[in-house]
């Protein structure tokens, strides 16, 4: 009997096929059981009937506690009351393994930190199968945007020796005689190196800051895809980051609809999500928030409220460009038209979400940065390199960073970007 997946019991209507995975729920009845089944592709429920497998079987197959592992020969059959619209009849049940103690999550509503220490188990839950999924779907569109534009991927490393964005978060340690280093708030100075070498450029993957935010927002580890494209300017990037985030949207609506609709998200809200986004400037957000009564001051840099209502005026994301030059990073490139504030953006996510990029054009002129490298108190000794980048070859370029899970928040509507990665670190959490 030819073992398949339930996400491809559709192609085997009518047959006789081998499932392998675990009782999600079980109930049964005199003569007939019923069990929820698992198997990391699907649910599906199979009816086990004592006049089809014999009463000794049936007997020992009763009453399955949830997690118990159990190989199931049956059936597929249309049934249309069936979720899914599909259901296995078992013609034999095998059982691989049986829990030693009851399963610890059986309800719906256990509390958060409950569920968040039993995350290992957690994850075989339905909603957490239809999030990590979604997350999944996510990143293949990532990957495969840049794949699409021919951009090359870059892994920037995890250990840095130089402040990559802001010192006030950095996780510092010893490395053997080197002495500190860091691990990775980004990995945009890796790939402007990279850019120079090989046009444009991309990276995935774990970013580390030591805020100290409890925010819905924040993780201390989080995901980041980063590009990089040599001879870009401002205007080019924001075409770049428009397009690939409505890449994403629209791969998720068109790939992962299933999760989207379990998740009860309002799907017409995404299908907003085209190019051109909307842009303002930051001076124009400041006086469009001090109109609103919010108490800010040109200079200061947006929280989450202040986001929060500058985005509700679109249903799309929204560009925020051209911010003070002092309220962003020391490699930002300053506006010719007014120094005052360098050629940025974030982009933030409608319905309340937040930043999702932060992106910029970079200081391309070796006088100038070492004067901000300076201005921003950050040792020259530890940038050489980045300098020679300005020594050798040196063009306009620009770049961004999108947070993963922040775009998975968005486009899934979840409360929380905890839920959004398998094992979140957060302020209070490294365990499981
Ligand atoms: O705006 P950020 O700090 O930008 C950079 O790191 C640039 N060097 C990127 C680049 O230009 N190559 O971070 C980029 C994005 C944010 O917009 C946000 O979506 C996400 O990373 N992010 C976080 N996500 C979850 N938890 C945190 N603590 C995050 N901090 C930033
Ligand atoms: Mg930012």
């Amino acid at each position: 009997m030819e073992w398949v997946y339930i996400e491809d019991l559709k192609d085997h209507i009518g047959e006789s096929v081998e499932l392998r995975g675990w009782v999600w729920r079980s109930r049964s009845s005199g003569k007939i059981s019923f069990i929820n089944f698992r198997d990391g592709t699907g649910f599906v429920q199979v009816v086990v009937e004592r006049s089809t497998i014999g009463d000794e079987k049936f007997k020992s197959v009763k009453k399955l506690p949830m997690e118990t592992s159990l190989i199931i020969r049956g059936k597929v059959r249309e049934e249309k009351r069936a979720p899914g619209g599909l259901e296995i009849l078992a013609e034999d049940v095998e059982v691989v393994s049986t829990p030693i103690e009851p399963y610890p999550i059986t309800k719906p509503d256990h509390g958060i930190d409950y569920l968040f220490d039993r995350r290992h188990l957690w994850l075989r839950s339905r909603r957490q199968f239809h999030i990590l999924r979604l997350r999944d779907k996510v990143i293949r569109a990532i990957r495969e945007f840049y794949w699409k534009r021919n951009f090359v991927l870059i892994d920037t490393p995890i250990f840095t020796g130089a402040i990559g964005e802001a010192a006030g978060n950095l996780f510092e340690l010893d490395y053997f005689d080197y002495g500190k280093v860091y691990l990775a708030q980004t990995g945009q100075l890796y790939l402007e190196a990279a850019a120079l070498a090989f046009g444009k450029v991309y990276n995935l993957g774990p970013t580390f800051r030591a805020e100290k935010s409890k925010t819905r927002r924040h993780l201390i580890e989080f995901w980041m895809n980063e590009a990089e494209v040599a001879y870009y300017e401002h205007e080019d990037n924001l075409k770049l980051q428009e397009d690939l985030v409505s890449y994403i949207v629209k791969y998720v609506l068109e790939n992962g609809l299933e999760h989207l609709e379990f998740l009860k998200r309002d799907i017409k809200r995404l299908e907003k999500v085209e190019p051109p986004f909307p842009r303002i400037t930051y001076t124009e957000a400041v006086k469009f928030l001090q109109k609103k009564g919010f108490d800010i001051e040109w200079g200061d840099d947006f929280g989450g409220d202040e986001e929060t209502a500058i985005a509700e005026q679109f249903d799309k994301p929204v560009f925020v460009t051209h911010y003070p030059r002092k309220a962003k990073a020391f490699y930002m490139q300053p506006d010719p038209e007014n120094p005052d504030v360098v050629l940025c953006d974030d982009l933030l996510a409608p319905e309340g979400y937040g930043e999702i990029i932060g992106a910029s054009q970079r200081i391309h002129d070796y006088d100038l940065l070492v004067e901000r490298i300076k201005e921003f108190n950050l040792p020259l000794e530890a940038y050489d390199w980045y300098l020679d980048l300005r020594k050798w070859g040196s063009v306009p370029h620009s770049g961004f960073g999108l947070g993963v899970e922040r775009t998975i928040v968005w486009i899934a509507g979840l409360e929380h970007v905890r839920e959004a990665i398998p094992f979140p670190r957060t302020l209070y959490r490294v365990h499981p």
